[in-house]
C-alpha cells in the first residue's frame, strides 16, 4: 500500500478521470445508506420512501436536461451506458445487414464494444478518421450513412484532448440522408461542462456518468427518446422498465441527480475559473519546455474547459507522470483507463501525431478546487523534469519522419 504523507501537499489536476465528490452531493446520499436502504421494489412504507427518492432524481433529472423522466435509464456509469446503447440498439433492429458508423477517436468503451460486435458479426462498423485536432466532420458522417445505418455513435468530446464536436450538427446531417439512422453520443466528459438539452443536440441516446461532476463513481445515465427500439442487456427482475435489471442503488441514483443539478447551478462560474486556468497553462508551457506542443484546439468554444493537453518530445509520458507524482502533481498521460500502458494513445494516432511523439503525452485536467497557483507551481517543476529525463531518454529527433515538430506549431 502507498501511503501519501499528509504533510506532502497534493496538487490534483486530473479531473477527467473522475472529481472529488462534492460534499452537498454526500450529505444528500447519506440518508440513502443510513435510513432508507430498503429494497425500492419492496411494499413497506421504507421502501416506497427509496422509490420516491428514484422517482424524484428522475423527475429533476429529465427536467435538467429537457427528457421525459421514462426517458431515463440508470445505470452504473458510461461504460454501461454505451454499452447498452450499442448492443440494445443492435438487439431491437429488425434491419438485416445492420450497420454502425462511429470515429476513430472515441473511448475504448465504444471501440471496443464495437470490435466485439463486428467479431460477433452483428453488424459492419465505419471508423471515421477525425481531423488534426480530433475532431469530425459532419460532412463525413454524411457520406458514410447507407440505408442500413443503424446507429451513428460520436462523443461530444474526447477525453484525451478535450476537442468538442458539432453534435446538433452531426445529428442534422443524419437526418438529412437517414432519417431511420439513429444518433447515441457519449457526453461523459461534456456533460458537465457543457451540459446536453436533449432536442438542442436532437440525439436518441446520450451517455453520461456521475464521477465526472463531482457526483459518485458507479453512477450513470443513458437517455433513450421515447419510441427509439433498445433491447435490454442486463435481465432479471425488471427493473428501469425492463430495459436494465438489477436493484437500483438508491444512493448512487440520488447523488447522480444532485450532482448534475449543482453542475448546472455553478455552471457558469465553474467555466470561467476553468479556462482561466487552462488557458494560462496552454500559452505557458510550450514557452517553458522546448519541443513541447499543445494537443487538441486552442479555441475556448472548440474544447472542454479545464482541459490542457500536450506532447512533449523525445520523452515518454509515463515517466513525466512518475516523476511529477513524486513532486506531488497528480495528472494523466490521457485516458485513465490507459494509463499504464506503453502504447501511444489511439486519439493522438488518430490526428495524424506521429508515434514517438505521441508518447510523450500529457493531460492536466482542472477543476473547482484549483488555483492560479497550482498551474505556476506546475509550470516551476515540469521543464526541470523533462529536461532530467531526456537527458537519460533514448528517444531522440532520429527517430521521428522529418516534418514531426509541424505539430509542435499548433
Ligand atoms: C469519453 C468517455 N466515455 C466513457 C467513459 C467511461 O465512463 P465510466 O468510467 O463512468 O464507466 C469515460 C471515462 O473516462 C470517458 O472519458
Amino acid at each position: 500500500m502507498t501511503i501519501i504523507r499528509d504533510q506532502q501537499k497534493r496538487i490534483y489536476i486530473d479531473h477527467a478521470a473522475t472529481t472529488p465528490p462534492d460534499p452537498v452531493v454526500i450529505d444528500a446520499m447519506l440518508p440513502y445508506f443510513t435510513q432508507y436502504w430498503q429494497n425500492p421494489s419492496s411494499i413497506y412504507v421504507e421502501a416506497q420512501a427509496t422509490r420516491k427518492a428514484i422517482d424524484q432524481s428522475r423527475n429533476k433529472i429529465a427536467d435538467l436536461i429537457g427528457a421525459q423522466p421514462n426517458e431515463i435509464i440508470f445505470t452504473s456509469g458510461g461504460t454501461e451506458s454505451n454499452t447498452l446503447a450499442l448492443r440494445g440498439v443492435i438487439a431491437a433492429s429488425q434491419i438485416p445487414d445492420k450497420h454502425i458508423i462511429s470515429s476513430a477517436a472515441e473511448h475504448h468503451a465504444i471501440l471496443d464494444t464495437l470490435e466485439q460486435i463486428e467479431l460477433e458479426n452483428l453488424a459492419d462498423v465505419s471508423i471515421l478518421q477525425v481531423d488534426r485536432l480530433g475532431k469530425i466532420n459532419p460532412s463525413d458522417v454524411k457520406k458514410s450513412i447507407k440505408n442500413n445505418t443503424v446507429l451513428v455513435t460520436i462523443m461530444h468530446a474526447n477525453n484525451e484532448v478535450g476537442t468538442v464536436n458539432d453534435i446538433a450538427k452531426i445529428a442534422h446531417a443524419i437526418r438529412e440522408v437517414n432519417p431511420k439512422t439513429l444518433f447515441h453520443t457519449d457526453a461523459v466528459q461534456s456533460m458537465a461542462h457543457l451540459g446536453a438539452n436533449i432536442r438542442e443536440l436532437d440525439v436518441d441516446l446520450l451517455t453520461f456518468t456521475g464521477h465526472k461532476m463531482y457526483g459518485p463513481r458507479g453512477a450513470g445515465c443513458l437517455y433513450v427518446r421515447n419510441g427509439t427500439p433498445l433491447q435490454a442487456q442486463i435481465l432479471g427482475g425488471g427493473q428501469e422498465e425492463r430495459r436494465r435489471a438489477g436493484t437500483e442503488d438508491t444512493a448512487a441514483i440520488v447523488g447522480l441527480a444532485k450532482a448534475l443539478e449543482l453542475t448546472i447551478e455553478r455552471r457558469e462560474a465553474d467555466i470561467a475559473h476553468e479556462q482561466k486556468l487552462q488557458n494560462l497553462l496552454l500559452s505557458k508551457l510550450p514557452m517553458s519546455i522546448p519541443f513541447s506542443g499543445a494537443t487538441g484546439s486552442l479555441k475556448n468554444t472548440e474544447r472542454l474547459p479545464g482541459h490542457a493537453s500536450f506532447v512533449i518530445g523525445f520523452v515518454e509520458g509515463e515517466s513525466i507522470l512518475v516523476a511529477l507524482d513524486l513532486a506531488g502533481f497528480a495528472a494523466s498521460s490521457g485516458s485513465a483507463c490507459t494509463t499504464g500502458s506503453i502504447e501511444p494513445s489511439h486519439v493522438l494516432l488518430g490526428m495524424g501525431i506521429p508515434e514517438d511523439l505521441a508518447r510523450g503525452s500529457l493531460r492536466f485536467s482542472f477543476g473547482r478546487n484549483n488555483s492560479e497557483k497550482d498551474v505556476h507551481d506546475l509550470l516551476k517543476t515540469l521543464p526541470g523534469i523533462v529536461q532530467k529525463l531526456r537527458s537519460l531518454s533514448p528517444l531522440n529527433n532520429a527517430s521521428l519522419p522529418p516534418d514531426w515538430d509541424e505539430w509542435l506549431r499548433n
